[in-house]
């Protein structure tokens, strides 16, 4: 019976022989059992995901059987604990069932009843098995050209994807620190006509103005000190296929205009060559600023930025899509159990309601590391809360930080910090901190604006 394998009890008794025993019981019908003679020791086994089947003697050694339980369906709502009585209360079995036991069984023990339920137990976990299988299954359906999500905000993601993969020219990518741009980019090309063509990434922020020009538009012999040779940049070796500009919000003023000139004539020119050159790409760019407010600020050219964003995709932040949050987990223990050569199964049902509270300020990105140290650390078959990392255990130290600085300070001053946070928060993302903050775009530009006079006016003073 496949139950039979699959399920192994813990055994808490009053002493441990009465454990010994009722273990020993057990497994000549055929079932794992571990004992124990301390109920402290079993709800640790619960919330490492140890045993999920224990049974457990009522009066037991500094902790009652109905508290024992308590505590155990506390740990992992999905825990079966069978009980133990000594005498036939009909009240307290019928208390015990109510809190949630599986069971309730008197001494001496009816020993086929014991395995009938076990047997019971078997099946379930069985069908349980079946679906895990499934799901991991539907997990390959649900990934789409690497990207994992099946929540409403994701899949508007991947049919704008497919709807403009096919026509378009420039696209722009935008979304938080994290959450999947490059990902979106590559599944555009992907389902392009020119996916078997190539796929050229530059990340703008990483390079200074000289060599990022070189970098995307290539150089000729001598155009500048260190040039020894002449070299095509990624315009021209992606020429048929798609160049993937990444941060294109940190590119310099001057930059921009260079890059307009390719978006409007598909012409380069080579830094130190008068020759200009014809190229076929299809251009992404993408950025986690808000382009707009970037604009405003006289940082980004208005011209480009209509340019680019004609199309324009948004992938959503983590927190938007917080359905997807256990998908994703599943996907990257598949991903590290692969890497470290680990047999992890989940998580426990304590630790998967951590991850769910979280906010995720640095989206799939920070969600993935999570994982993939947690999979390095944890010596069980489950993640539990210990092996993830502090910040998340105790997620509000900065509510209580506010707590202890609390000043006496007037309504403006507390609306100034207040969208600060916000702000941070969303990473500087303003038409979610607007969103978040109810208040609408240009009251927040306006805040900024009256923030920069004062600012200014300070400084004039000093
Ligand atoms: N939906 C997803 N499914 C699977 N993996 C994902 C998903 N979204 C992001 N990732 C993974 O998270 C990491 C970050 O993704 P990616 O580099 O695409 O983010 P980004 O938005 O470009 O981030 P940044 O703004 O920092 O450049 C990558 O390792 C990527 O594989
Ligand atoms: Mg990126």
């Amino acid at each position: 019976m496949t139950g039979r394998r699959t399920l192994s009890v813990c055994v808490v008794g009053c002493e441990i022989q009465d454990a010994d025993s009722l273990g020993e019981n057990l497994e000549r019908m055929g079932y794992p059992a571990f004992t124990t003679a301390s109920p402290q020791e079993a709800l640790e086994r619960i919330g490492s995901g140890q045993n999920r089947v224990v049974l457990a003697e009522m009066g037991l050694d500094g902790m009652q059987g109905l508290e024992f339980l308590e505590r155990a369906l506390q740990i992992d709502p999905g825990a079966y604990v069978i009980l133990l009585g000594h005498s036939k209360p009909i009240e307290e079995a019928v208390a015990a069932i109510k809190q949630g036991a599986y069971d309730f069984l008197t001494r001496p023990i009816d020993w086929l009843r014991l395995e009938r339920t076990l047997e019971r137990l078997g099946e379930e976990f069985g069908r349980r098995a079946n679906i895990r299988d499934l799901e991991d299954r539907l997990l390959s359906h649900l990934e789409f050209h690497g990207i994992v999500g099946r929540s409403p905000a994701i899949i508007d993601v991947f049919e704008r994807v497919q709807k403009i993969a096919r026509h378009f020219r420039n696209v722009l990518v935008v979304g938080p620190t994290g959450s999947g741009k490059e990902l979106v980019a590559w599944a555009l090309h992907k389902l392009s006509p020119v996916a078997a063509q190539r796929f050229a990434v530059c990340n703008c922020s990483a390079l200074v103005d000289t060599l990022l020009e070189s970098q995307l538009f290539g150089h000729v012999r001598g155009a500048f000190t260190g040039a020894t040779d002449t070299r095509a940049g990624l315009f021209e070796y992606a020429n048929g296929g798609t160049v993937f500009l990444d941060e294109i919000g940190e590119m310099s003023l001057g930059m921009q205009s260079k890059l307009l000139r390719v978006i409007e004539n598909r012409e380069i020119q080579r830094v130190g060559s008068p020759e200009v050159r014809q190229v076929d790409v299809r251009l992404i760019a993408a950025t986690n600023r808000e382009l707009r407010s970037e604009v405003m600020a006289g940082r980004f050219r208005e011209d480009l930025f209509y340019r680019l964003s004609t199309l324009e995709i948004r992938v959503p932040s983590l927190v938007e899509r917080i359905e997807d949050v256990l998908l994703l987990v599943q996907f990257f223990l598949k991903k590290y159990n692969q890497a470290y050569g680990k047999t992890i199964r989940g998580l426990t049902r304590r630790a998967q309601a951590v991850l769910l509270r979280y906010h995720w300020p640095g989206n799939v990105r920070e969600l993935e590391n999570v994982i993939s140290s947690a999979c390095l650390t944890t010596e069980s078959n489950f993640v539990d809360i210990a092996d993830l990392p502090p910040h998340l255990q105790n997620p509000h130290p900065a509510a209580l930080e506010l707590d202890d600085t609390w000043r006496p300070v007037s309504l403006e001053e507390v609306r100034r910090q207040h969208i600060a946070r916000v702000l941070d928060f969303c990473a500087g993302n303003r038409v979610r901190a607007a969103q978040i903050l109810g208040i609408g775009r240009t009251s927040l530009y306006r805040h900024f604006q009256r923030e920069a006079r004062l600012k200014g006016k300070q400084q004039g003073k000093h």
